[in-house]
């Protein structure tokens, strides 16, 4: 299995999204961005919803679907598959995608996606903090509860906390396995 890295970027009350599902212009933030676009660069694959994914940085993506039985081929490129966690493993999208231990996946979301991703077990959680305001938006976690409390529920600690901009926007919290 291949390490398993999470990102995203939270509102003050641990929303990713708006509550249409769209996303929230006040989270694209430019120090987060290059960030998350880095890291997405690096990584040697992506998992993701439908309408989470960065396409044109990934070669290698696992894209989480129900309207498939368990795995099969993705129609934009051939180094990518459709995977329902229903029918198949998660060490069954990462063979066919020879992914092993010595390669990374970073995980997009949206909230069912990182809520999945929980229970196979995150190496690392990149949680971007902001205090901007969504109260009725789509949580990063399915349900209730702060974000840091689920991170923690699920045997992640935190490792560090640091500014990535000077004007103090967005602080990066990393959480890793315990
Ligand atoms: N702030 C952030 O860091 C952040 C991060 C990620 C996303 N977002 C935003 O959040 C919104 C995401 O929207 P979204 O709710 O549409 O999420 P999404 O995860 O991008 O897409 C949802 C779709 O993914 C598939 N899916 C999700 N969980 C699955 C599971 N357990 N098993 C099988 N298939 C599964 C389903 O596809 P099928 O319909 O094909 O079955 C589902 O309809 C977007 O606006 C995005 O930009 C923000």
């Amino acid at each position: 299995m291949p390490r398993i890295e999470g990102y995203a970027i939270i509102s003050r009350n641990g929303m990713i999204a708006n509550a249409d599902g769209s996303f929230p212009a006040a989270l694209r933030i430019d120090a987060d961005q290059r960030f998350f676009r880095a890291a997405v660069r690096r990584a040697d694959a992506t998992a993701h919803g439908r309408n989470s994914g960065l396409e044109e940085l990934s070669r290698k993506r696992v894209v989480l679907t129900r309207r498939i039985a368990s795995l099969d081929k993705h129609a934009a490129s051939a180094e990518s598959i459709l995977w329902n966690p229903a029918g198949a493993a998660f060490a069954d999208a990462c063979k066919r995608l020879q992914l092993g231990p010595e390669d990374t996946i970073a995980v997009l979301g949206g909230t069912d996606v990182f809520g999945l991703f929980l229970d196979i077990g995150y190496d690392t959680f990149f949680l971007s903090c902001t205090e901007v305001d969504l109260p009725e938006g789509r949580p990063v976690f399915p349900g209730a509860g702060r974000p840091q409390e689920v991170l923690s529920r699920h045997g992640l600690a935190l490792h560090a906390r640091q500014s990535l901009d000077t004007e103090g926007q967005v602080v990066l919290e990393t959480w890793r396995r315990a």
